[in-house]
């Protein structure tokens, strides 16, 4: 008996800018040390990308590439294109629609989601429901943040986390049970007041005011923010987990935004979720916002089979969170 149709992770691409910001060279800039920094967070290192006019859609542009040449797709055969990016090239036109001409998508239609570290799933989910209804048949969603554009590189309890880089998959339908199965995603808007950038959007157009109180940077109460975050992803997961009839012993590999190795070694402690299917990378990229899903999933792709069954976890500003369940439909 033929499956109902899902939307199916069929190619993936990761890109990271080659310039690195070290721990030692944080030191240099902001009151810190290597150790509080790797030992609080677990990051060693970010990606800073460099170059006048370098935008957040330079990242997806190389990631969708990479997919386009990996599985021999012709950009008119992409039907639409999603990219989840808080820090988008312009305010507007939407960086999704730089991507799609950059790389010649010229049958598509492009917008971009807003929803901070959420950012690709939310895509992911949304992407997936034009491929589940049939109206489109390769989708590409992009999670790509350009974080060093909107940090303050005087706060050192901003500074050391946030990094650049971001990846793309490609979205196809599949009748065979693999592709995304289910998503549990939520916001909470009262979060805002604790994950935000001050000035910039029209509630405070920017000024020579806003420009001298360092307001158009994320301002972020990192303590207020890393309890949400255990507490978010792990309810979500606990839900999605009871909602599928599935336990801990059943998934191969749990995906978290990386924001900080305790907040990702606190949620796999209150699912007794075994830390070696918990894929990090958060050492060498730090947190990319949208982008760290992404790039975990390129990296882990290798060395997963097809069948493997994965949770996806992020939580961000908004706030918005939320856990994906997909089981993995490409032959390695
Ligand atoms: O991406 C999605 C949203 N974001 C997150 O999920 C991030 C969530 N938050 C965090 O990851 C952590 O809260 C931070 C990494 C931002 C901060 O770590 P923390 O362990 O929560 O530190 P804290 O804010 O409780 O500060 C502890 C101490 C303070 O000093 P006092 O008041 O105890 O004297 C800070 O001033 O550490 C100090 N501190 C630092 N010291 C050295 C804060 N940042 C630094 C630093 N270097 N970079």
């Amino acid at each position: 008996m033929e499956m109902k149709t899902t939307a199916a992770i069929t190619g993936i691409c990761g890109w990271v800018p080659p310039d690195i910001l070290t721990n030692k060279d944080l030191e240099k800039m902001v009151d810190t040390s290597e150790e509080w920094i790797r030992t609080r967070t677990g990051i060693k290192e970010r990606r800073i990308l460099k170059g006048e006019g370098q935008g957040t859609s330079v990242i997806g542009v190389h990631a969708v590439k990479g997919i386009l040449e990996k599985n021999k797709i012709d950009p008119s055969e992409i039907d639409l294109l999603i990219c989840a990016t808080i820090t988008g090239d312009m305010t507007f036109p939407d960086t999704a629609n730089l991507i799609c001409n950059e790389v010649g998508i010229k049958n598509a239609f492009a917008f971009d989601i807003n929803a901070a570290c959420s950012g690709f799933l939310y895509a992911l989910n949304v992407g997936a429901k034009f491929v589940e209804s049939g109206t489109h048949k390769k989708v590409i969603v992009v999670g790509a943040d350009k974080m060093s554009s909107i940090i303050d590189y005087t706060d050192r309890t901003t500074c050391i986390i946030f990094g650049d880089g971001g990846g793309a998959v490609l979205l196809e339908p599949k009748t065979d049970g693999t592709g995304i199965i289910d998503a549990n995603l939520k916001s909470d808007g009262a979060g805002w007041k604790h994950l935000h950038m001050k000035a910039g959007g029209s509630r405070k157009p920017p000024s020579i005011e806003t420009v001298q109180n360092r307001e158009h940077f994320v301002y972020q109460e990192g303590k207020y923010v890393f309890k949400a975050a255990v507490k978010g992803m792990s309810s979500v997961i606990h839900e999605l987990l009871q909602k599928q009839q599935l336990t801990i012993e059943d998934i191969n590999w749990l995906i978290p935004h990386q924001a900080n190795m305790r907040i990702i070694e606190s949620v796999s402690n209150l699912l007794d979720f075994p830390m070696e299917k918990v894929m990090i990378n958060i050492h060498k990229y730090g947190n990319t916002t949208a982008g760290t899903i992404p790039l975990c999933l390129w990296e882990l792709a290798p060395d997963l089979n097809k069948g493997d069954k994965l949770i996806l976890t992020a939580f961000g500003g908004g706030f918005t969170w939320g856990a994906i369940y997909l089981i993995w439909a490409i032959d390695s």
